[in-house]
């Protein structure tokens, strides 16, 4: 047989009906050409066949971060909260480890790219109303297909061939099955026991009753109807690979019987966040003792008790909970954001969230009762109103930007008190603080460039601060107290408990 028809058998090889022991499973194939030389078909095979799987396993790791982060601001306990900003921290960094290792790999594509059907079972993923039915949405269906797709990976891939793979997907697979356990206590009663069909036919959306602007869904509704959009895309590697290595099939597409609820409630973020059972307000901020707890001139003052500064610096901290409340929000509003933004964007989230904990943890042990500390809500208001790269531009180029001089001072002060763990805490905050200045600069552009921006980043944040200070006048100052100022946590009472 000469070369020509050994490669021309490869490729009707590849073309051919898949073998029985298939079951007809198509395995995912690259959204994009390669731009570099393709080897002969079959060659290659084995190897192109495990980049198309570890680049389904990078898009969903990638859609898991652009999606679930809807739900931050959507759940009220700060402890869960804080947990799925540390997922989406490790999802993130799960994809970054595919890519690179899928980059090494024929056949993985050079781009960043999702693929539309597994983008829509995403954002058919963020729509109910009710924010624990989706989470039970993501935790109940998506996540375990993740999980039950890394087993897969290690089950057919060869052990010492793969090994730099396998070693990858062996840590997060733990990874999956800690997070599991991790949220379980956060999974409502309603979708204890659920089992996912096994017939996804006899789920089907109809059974849903949408609204005329959000999908009200129980989650005995929404669980059968999740798990059957994720069977009609193949599921992800739940199936046996073919053996015949090369697929030359279409990316994978929903089929056009199923309809898609986001085409006719598309999602969009509720104009508060949510904080559960702790009281809120405003803000937390301003110049009056007796109505707010941290008295601005206080922090700067050097006659400020030191042990008061430190009990301001750590309200100030956790109020940071509404950096990651609206920060959250920019994922979902920039789908084609480059992995690298997403990347940057979940690592600050991250980081944003242990700042709050920083407060949330040492608070307590200061003597205050968290249930007297009213939240703010006003940046999360305000901010939810201006686009993904207006949100961000504050963010960076304004709040934080401009919080250091004041934060510096506080940490002189605090350090008179010797206490390493609180000194310790501020350093690694004011750390973190100069790098997401530092991402701003880097991602601003990019994500000004996303919605079209041509003005330059410095006029940009010029005009935006403008349109901040506008949009406060409206969207500031609406979220009333929760607690009378004899009940809450005020500057007066701060002094009270020193005493
Ligand atoms: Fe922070
Ligand atoms: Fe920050």
């Amino acid at each position: 047989m000469s070369a020509a028809s050994v490669v021309a058998a490869s490729a009707s090889e590849a073309t051919a009906p898949l073998p029985e022991r298939s079951g007809g499973f198509q395995p995912p194939s690259t959204p994009t050409p390669l731009s570099v030389p393709t080897p002969p078909a079959g060659r290659l095979a084995a190897v192109q066949e495990m980049a198309r799987w570890l680049r389904l396993l990078f898009e969903t790791e990638r859609e898991f971060v652009r999606t679930a982060t809807t739900l931050i601001y959507r759940v009220g306990e700060p402890e869960l909260k804080y947990l799925l900003c540390q997922h989406v921290w490790e999802s993130a960094g799960h994809a970054r480890f595919l890519r690179e290792r899928g980059r090494e790999l024929s056949g993985f594509g050079p781009t960043d790219d999702v693929r539309a059907s597994l983008r829509q079972l995403f954002n058919e993923a963020v729509l109910p109303a009710d924010a624990a039915v989706a989470l039970a949405g993501f935790y109940r269906v998506l996540k375990p297909a993740l999980h039950d797709a890394y087993r897969h990976y290690l089950a057919a891939t060869h052990h010492l061939a793969d090994w730099p793979s396998r070693k990858l997907v062996e840590d997060f697979l733990a990874d999956e099955s800690r997070h599991a356990a991790e949220i379980a206590p956060y999974l409502s009663e309603r979708s204890g026991g659920f089992q996912p069909p096994t017939t996804p036919s006899d789920h089907r959306a109809g059974a849903l009753r949408p609204e005329a602007d959000s999908v009200a869904a129980s989650v005995s509704e929404w669980l059968p109807y999740l798990t059957s959009l994720l069977a009609s895309l193949g599921g992800l590697l739940h199936s046996p690979p073919p053996l015949l290595p090369v697929d030359l099939s279409p990316p994978l597409s929903l089929p056009p019987s199923l309809p898609l609820l986001s085409t006719t409630h598309p999602y969009t973020h509720p104009p508060t966040c949510n904080r559960g059972r702790f009281p809120t307000c405003s803000s937390v901020f301003g110049h009056d003792p007796a109505a707010v707890p941290i008295v601005r001139p206080w922090l700067t003052d050097p006659t400020t008790d030191a042990r008061v500064i430190r009990i301001l610096v750590y309200i100030w901290l956790m109020m940071e909970l509404d950096a990651v409340d609206y920060l959250a929000t920019i994922f979902f509003d920039t789908p084609h954001a480059p992995f690298d933004l997403h990347y940057d964007l979940a690592r600050h989230l991250w980081d944003e969230s242990r700042h709050s904990q920083f407060g949330y943890r040492q608070l307590p042990r200061l003597g205050i009762d968290l249930m007297t500390l009213e939240h703010s809500l006003d940046l999360y208001t305000i901010l939810v109103q201006m686009t993904p790269p207006e949100r961000y531009a504050m963010m960076t180029m304004e709040f934080e930007a401009n919080s250091f001089p004041t934060k510096a001072h506080v940490m002189d002060r605090v350090r008179e008190l010797n206490d390493f763990e609180a000194d310790t805490l501020l350093a690694f905050d004011r750390n973190d603080e100069q790098n997401h200045v530092r991402s701003g600069h880097r991602w601003l552009p990019v994500m000004m460039s996303l919605f079209g921006e041509t003005r330059s980043p410095g006029d940009f944040v010029t005009a935006t601060r403008a349109r901040f200070a506008e949009l406060a006048k409206t969207y500031g100052g609406i979220t009333p107290h929760s607690l009378p100022p004899a009940q809450r946590l005020t500057g007066e009472k701060i002094l009270l408990l020193l005493k």
